[in-house]
């Protein structure tokens, strides 16, 4: 292809240049068309609108790739852990021994939380849905780390990076215990960060709790597959927030609140909801297919669909095989997992399913997990938030790093009336 496309719009002749990626993606550059035509392009909810060029991840939806920093996902997931996957994401390279320790170091002492922002998460109603608790402690902690809300001071972002990577187990675990009404659990220098995040979750009264590996190499694999996903709702979410100057508490804030919604990580709890819906009314499974195919009944099969992806989601296939691997280990039959792998082949098999290309997504198989290591349905997508925090925080490094940052500010095509008079 040429490195211009002519575009040839009323009495003008104009020329595009041509945006080409490292993986021959291809992007017209579209920034000068409002003043060389007058005109803007429309394209409700950015189907075909890239809103900056990015090197952290590639993804290739028609064949189902998904790389970080160039690594493919399923060689990250068999020779990382969450922190090493972080640390490749931040700095784009994967971490020495050196850096991963201290790195580790540095995360594992700034856990705990200050004993307000305890006092805060007791004041939620029990009831509360935990992400809602969540957005809540997030932004409040920033008002404990006042000299870390620079957003253009790179100390500070440093700091306030670490600190939410951090704080964000701790914050969950603390968030679950309030809603059982049991006694926080500090962390423990000692241990590492799953390890950690575990043990504030289920230790007992004496805070004793037995850390299982394959808990701990489940939730490492998890967390690595929710880290980034390129421009999704979210971290647009974040970039968008960040492009204003707002600092990282506010934005990872936006971020939280964006993955909240169902038709993005809020699906991960829709999806069990579901599964659990399928298994009480008998496990019929065609019955719930015929629905989603129903235009009329408003019904769509949650952990199924992706905007980007047209082929198997390469996250639900690792998600998948991790949950044959433990539920073999634990020697355990979960039911739901039994009617997911039900409804995935019957859909998979179906007309409506093939010729629109849905298959599941990350958010189909990631709640067996969660389940099997004793995470109730409330807090999946608080733990989806965990795993894509870092992946929000590359974006918003890349975003100030740029040199043609820009304000985001989209525009509009107005339909309101005509000038009137009152
Ligand atoms: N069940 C039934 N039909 C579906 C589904 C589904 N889950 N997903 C899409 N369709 C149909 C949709 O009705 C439309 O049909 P038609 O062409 O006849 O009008 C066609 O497929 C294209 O769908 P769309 O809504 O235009 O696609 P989109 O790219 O705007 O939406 C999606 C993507 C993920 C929001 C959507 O597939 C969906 O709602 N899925 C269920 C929710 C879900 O699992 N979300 C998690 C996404 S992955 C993780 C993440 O983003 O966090």
């Amino acid at each position: 292809m040429s490195d211009v496309a002519k575009l040839s719009v009323g009495e003008h002749e104009i020329e595009l240049p041509v945006v080409v990626g490292t993986e021959n993606e291809q992007g017209l550059d579209i920034s000068k068309l409002r003043r060389l035509t007058g005109m803007i392009t429309l394209d409700e909810g950015f189907v075909n609108t890239g809103s900056t060029q990015s090197a952290i991840t590639f993804l290739d939806g028609e064949q189902g790739i998904l790389r970080y920093r160039g690594y493919a996902i399923e060689d990250i997931c068999k020779n990382c852990d969450f922190i090493d996957a972080t640390l490749l994401l931040l700095n784009g390279e994967l971490p020495t021994d050196e850096q991963r320790a201290d790195f580790r170091q540095a995360v594992i002492a700034d856990m705990h939380l200050p004993q307000e922002m305890e006092d805060l998460i007791r004041a939620f109603p029990r009831e509360a849905h935990p992400m809602a608790m969540l957005v809540s402690c997030v932004n409040a902690l920033s008002t404990h780390h006042q000299d870390q809300v620079d957003p253009l001071d790179s100390e500070q972002v440093h700091r306030s990076r670490q600190r939410l990577i951090a704080t964000l187990p701790t914050l969950t675990a603390c968030i679950h215990r309030h809603r059982l009404d049991l006694p926080f659990v500090a962390p423990n220098p000692e241990l590492g960060y799953v390890e950690n995040f575990l043990t504030m979750m289920f230790a007992d009264e004496q805070g004793q709790y037995e850390i299982d590996a394959d808990f701990v190499a489940a939730l490492n694999l998890l967390l690595i597959v929710h880290l980034d996903h390129e421009q999704n709702c979210s971290t647009s979410t974040v970039r968008v927030v960040g492009s204003a100057n707002s600092n990282l508490y506010a934005s990872i804030t936006a971020g939280i609140c964006a993955l909240w919604g169902p038709l993005h990580g809020g699906a991960n709890e829709a999806c069990v909801n579901m599964l659990s819906t399928i298994a009480a009314d008998g496990g019929d499974v065609a019955k719930y297919v015929e629905m989603a195919k129903d235009k009329e009944n408003g019904f769509r099969l949650m952990g199924f669909g992706h905007r980007v992806y047209k082929n198997y989601d390469p996250r639900a296939r690792i998600i998948k095989s991790a949950c044959d691997v433990l539920l073999e280990k634990l020697d355990l039959d979960d039911p739901l997992f039994e009617i997911a792998q039900a409804l995935e082949k019957v859909a998979l098999e179906d007309e409506y399913f093939v010729a629109r290309k849905l298959y599941p997504n990350v958010d189909f198989y990631s709640g067996v997990i969660y389940r099997a290591i004793g995470i109730p349905v409330e807090l999946f997508t608080v733990l989806f938030a965990m795993g894509r925090l870092p992946g929000w925080i590359a974006h918003w490094q890349e975003l100030h790093a740029s040199p043609t940052k820009r304000i985001c500010r989209p525009r509009q095509i107005y339909t309101g009336s005509e000038l009137r008079e009152i």
